[in-house]
């Protein structure tokens, strides 16, 4: 019982932070674990009809199993998270989008009489890929930089960096609103897809397009928790904690 209240308690993201199993569990229920992660359990069960008592058990179902594959990145330092998140993430946007963005267009033309709804998913789709590519950038050559200097202080010593946006939380306000942005856009393709569900006539590029719609979103799921829910909030940590021992 002491459980079922701590877990009300806690926002979604802190919940995912801990045990990034539960994703999965918020996924199924249609809530936003990334984005909307500030949000507790009882307001968006509220906002959305969902049945608490029935998300505690999903969510206490996954606390009983074992975890094989250890969710520690919290424990990272920031710069290490900083690293990984460009190899993982970055790198997947960066490998997929021009190709999911040609496989639209083409299913598009094709399919698109019978199916108009793959017209807006060919634009949507390109339009909020070529925000975030740009999104991606400025992470790379603003924010990330910075947040590793922030770690090599916090470890070596020595003063705070300075910068040109003031402190860390001004650009990590401006990239969460992005964040928002291409998570609502790719909602949308959700919703507009069924789901991601295939209609009898769909062929196999039809069926790719559709899979890899599905993986694009799970990966951007994965990647703005890393940053809105971790890597963000102790990103201000440090750099508050270095003001600090400053003056
Ligand atoms: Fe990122
Ligand atoms: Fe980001």
């Amino acid at each position: 019982m002491d459980n079922l209240v701590n877990i009300k308690e806690e926002t979604i993201g802190e919940i995912v932070t801990r045990d990034y199993r539960k994703a999965q569990v918020f996924k199924d229920f249609g809530i936003d674990f990334c984005c909307g992660g500030k949000k507790t359990i009882t307001e968006v069960c509220e906002s959305k009809g969902i049945d608490a008592a029935e998300l505690n058990n999903a969510l206490e179902k996954v606390t009983d199993e074992v975890d094989t594959i250890g969710n520690d990145y919290q424990k990272w330092d920031i710069g290490f998270l900083t690293d990984y998140i460009i190899n993982t993430h970055h790198q997947y946007v960066k490998d997929n989008t021009q190709f999911i963005i040609e496989l639209a267009n083409k299913v598009a033309k094709v399919h698109g009489n019978q199916h108009p709804e793959l017209v807006r998913v060919a634009q949507i789709f390109t339009q909020v890929a070529m925000e975030l590519i740009s999104h991606l950038n400025k992470e790379e050559k603003m924010l990330f930089p910075f947040i590793k200097e922030l770690s090599v202080v916090q470890h070596n010593g020595g003063s705070v960096p300075e910068s040109a946006f003031g402190k860390v939380s001004n650009p990590i306000r401006m990239m969460e609103s992005e964040h928002e942005e291409a998570g609502e856009a790719l909602q949308t393709i959700r919703e507009i897809t069924g789901n991601f569900t295939l209609p009898a006539d769909a062929c196999n590029s039809y069926t790719i397009l559709y899979k890899k719609l599905d993986e694009y979103e799970n990966d951007l799921h994965k990647h703005v928790h890393l940053e809105n829910n971790i890597l963000f909030p102790k990103s201000i940590l440090v750099e508050q904690g270095l003001q600090m021992s400053k003056s």
